[in-house]
Formats: structure tokens, C-alpha cells, sequence
């Protein structure tokens, strides 16, 4: 059992039926999407967001049990992320995820952008059945959300200058507005007040935040065979993320290497050597363990209860992942 099952007991047996529902939803048109579904929603993925929102749900529900309405919008949830995956790999040319060939490079390109196409078309289906004006605006907000975080990275690539505050908001789009939305719409579908949504908003948001900075570290620090892809491999492609901004304030020099984009052979693993020669993946950890500290002072203001201190031991679960 990897930390994340064994913490996310509480919610197992939600997430068996969620994975359940998500394979029969999507696909039952077309050979193909059963396939991409069967792929897609297979075993391998974390499960992390549609998780949080199952907890989230408990956590406001207490004495009740959970809706199908709950059930639905984890699915959505879930069904959001894997269709911006699908995508991603197609911008990001990645042939495996989670040491697992990508749609696009099984089915081709077409498939692939169609396929995430139809996942998001399908989830926002599902979203407007749920019939909550409030969870159709928040869950919505994502999709536009994710589009706006891969276009500002895009206009980023390579841009030496990049502050921590655009870097943070570049993260917010592309990551952890749907830890926060979907958050915030599962307290809503529980009616909770407008305080505690929010709350919840926060709660989603720093640990989203906490979330995509740890992964931005384990790009720098985890073996290829672990992250299924090179080392480096953001730096490589221009994607300044949290450790670089830092180790640009230590080593100027830097900077050169990044803006001729490591044309000449041996540039990138200096600029390797460079960032490992400073301190910032401590200031990068120190960055995502005062969000995921954030996201602990939200959500101690939900009522005390087991999922609710399961929603506070996930932003442990984010830092230790670095250990
Ligand atoms: C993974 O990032 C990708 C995302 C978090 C979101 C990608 C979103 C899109 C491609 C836009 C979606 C399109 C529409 C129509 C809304 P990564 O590439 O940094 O990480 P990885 O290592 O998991 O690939
Ligand atoms: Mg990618
Ligand atoms: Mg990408």
C-alpha cells in the first residue's frame, strides 16, 4: 500500500466505487473511448483530487452520509484532471505517464485531443446534471483555469526574469485552482455557510500550492526511472519553476545558460550543477511547507472529526513525499 492508500482509508471503499463509475461513464459510445477509458482510468493514478473532495464531503456532512451528488462531482472532479493530462501529454509530447504509453502515443495525436475533448465536454455534462449553478460556475472556472496556467507557462518558457509571484500564480491556474474549487464545491454541496466554503476554497488552494511545488522539487531531485521521465526535464524545456528562481538569485550565471537555451552541448548540466550548488531546493521546501501549514490552518476550522484529520495529515503526506 503506497502512504497515500493507507492515509486515504477513511474514503477506500468511496474510492472503489469511484473508479467503478468513472470507467462505466466515459466511453460507452465508442470502441475507442472504452479503450482510452479502460486506459485512462485504470490502475496507477493517485486519485489524490477526487479524494480530497470524498473527504471534504464527509468532513461536512458528518452525521449524514454523502450524497451521489458528493459521488458525481468527485467523479467530474477526477474526469477533469485525466482530461487535462491527455492534453498536457500531447503539448508536452510525452510518450509514457506513470511508466504507461499516453493515449497520443497509442492512438495518435487526433485521438488524443478528441479523446480529452470529449472528457471535458462529458465532465461539464455530468457538472450542469448535477443541477447547482454554484458547483457549474466553480467547476467550470477550472477548465478556463487550466487553459490560462498552459498559456502562461507557455509565454514563460525560458524567461529568466519570472517572479515567484508569476510562478505562483502560473501554479494556481495549472494545479491548484481544481484542489481548491472542487474543495470549495463539495462544502457547497453539503450547504455549507459562505464562510466555511471559502475555508475550504483556502484549504484547496495552499494545498494545491503545496502539492505542484513538491513536484516541481522532485523534477530536480528523483531518479528518471521514478518520474517516469529525464531528470531536469522542466528546466530542459524552459519551465522556470520554484528551485530555479531561487538558485538564479544565487548563481547569475545562470541565467546566460537559460536564455541561449542550452544550445551548446554540456550547458544544461552545468546549469544542473549550478542549481545543486545552492540552497534551493530548502528554500523550495520551505516554500511548499508554509502553503501545506496554510492549508492546516483552514481546515482546523471545520468541526473536529476522523476526516478531518485526514484532510490535516494530507498536507503532511505532500511534504513527505521529499523524504
Ligand atoms: C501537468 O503538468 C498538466 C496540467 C496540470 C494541466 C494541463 C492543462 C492543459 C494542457 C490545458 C487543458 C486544455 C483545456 C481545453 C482546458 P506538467 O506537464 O507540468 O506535468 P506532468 O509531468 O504530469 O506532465
Ligand atoms: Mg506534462
Ligand atoms: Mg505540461
Amino acid at each position: 500500500m503506497t502512504p497515500a492508500t493507507s492515509l486515504f482509508s477513511p474514503v477506500e471503499a468511496d474510492l472503489h466505487i469511484l473508479a467503478d463509475n468513472l470507467k462505466k461513464l466515459v466511453g460507452n459510445d465508442h470502441p475507442i473511448l472504452s479503450l482510452a477509458a479502460e486506459h485512462l482510468f485504470g490502475a496507477g493514478g493517485k486519485r489524490i483530487r477526487p479524494a480530497i473532495v470524498l473527504l471534504v464531503s464527509r468532513a461536512t456532512m458528518l452525521q449524514d452520509d454523502i450524497t451521489p451528488r458528493h459521488r458525481r462531482l468527485a467523479e467530474i472532479t477526477e474526469m477533469i484532471h485525466t482530461a487535462s493530462l491527455v492534453h498536457d501529454d500531447v503539448v508536452d509530447e510525452s510518450e509514457t505517464r506513470r511508466g504507461v504509453d499516453t493515449v497520443h502515443s497509442l492512438f495518435g495525436n487526433r485521438v488524443a485531443v478528441l479523446a480529452g475533448d470529449f472528457l471535458f465536454a462529458q465532465a461539464s455534462w455530468y457538472l450542469a446534471n448535477l443541477d447547482n449553478l454554484d458547483v457549474v460556475k466553480l467547476l467550470s472556472q477550472v477548465i478556463m483555469d487550466l487553459a490560462t496556467g498552459e498559456i502562461l507557462q507557455g509565454v514563460n518558457r525560458f524567461e529568466v526574469d519570472i517572479s515567484m509571484d508569476t510562478y505562483l500564480q502560473k501554479t494556481y491556474y495549472k494545479t491548484a485552482t481544481l484542489f481548491a474549487n472542487s474543495s470549495k464545491a463539495a462544502g457547497v454541496l453539503s450547504e455549507v455557510s459562505e464562510e466555511t466554503a471559502e475555508t475550504l476554497y483556502e484549504y484547496g488552494r495552499n494545498l494545491g500550492l503545496a502539492f505542484q511545488i513538491v513536484d516541481d522539487i522532485f523534477d530536480f531531485t528523483s531518479s528518471a526511472d521514478a518520474l517516469g521521465k529525464p531528470a531536469g526535464s522542466d528546466l530542459k524545456d524552459g519551465h522556470l519553476t520554484a528551485p530555479v528562481i531561487y538558485a538564479l538569485e544565487e548563481k547569475p550565471e545562470l541565467k546566460k545558460l537559460i536564455e541561449q537555451e542550452f544550445e551548446e552541448s554540456g550547458d544544461l548540466e552545468k546549469a544542473l550543477a549550478l542549481i545543486e550548488d545552492t540552497k534551493c531546493f530548502e528554500r523550495s521546501r520551505d516554500l511548499a511547507a508554509y502553503h501545506a501549514k496554510l492549508a492546516v490552518e483552514h481546515i482546523v476550522q471545520l468541526p473536529s472529526s476522523p476526516t478531518r484529520q485526514t484532510l490535516i495529515d494530507m498536507a503532511d503526506y505532500v511534504l513527505s513525499r521529499l523524504n
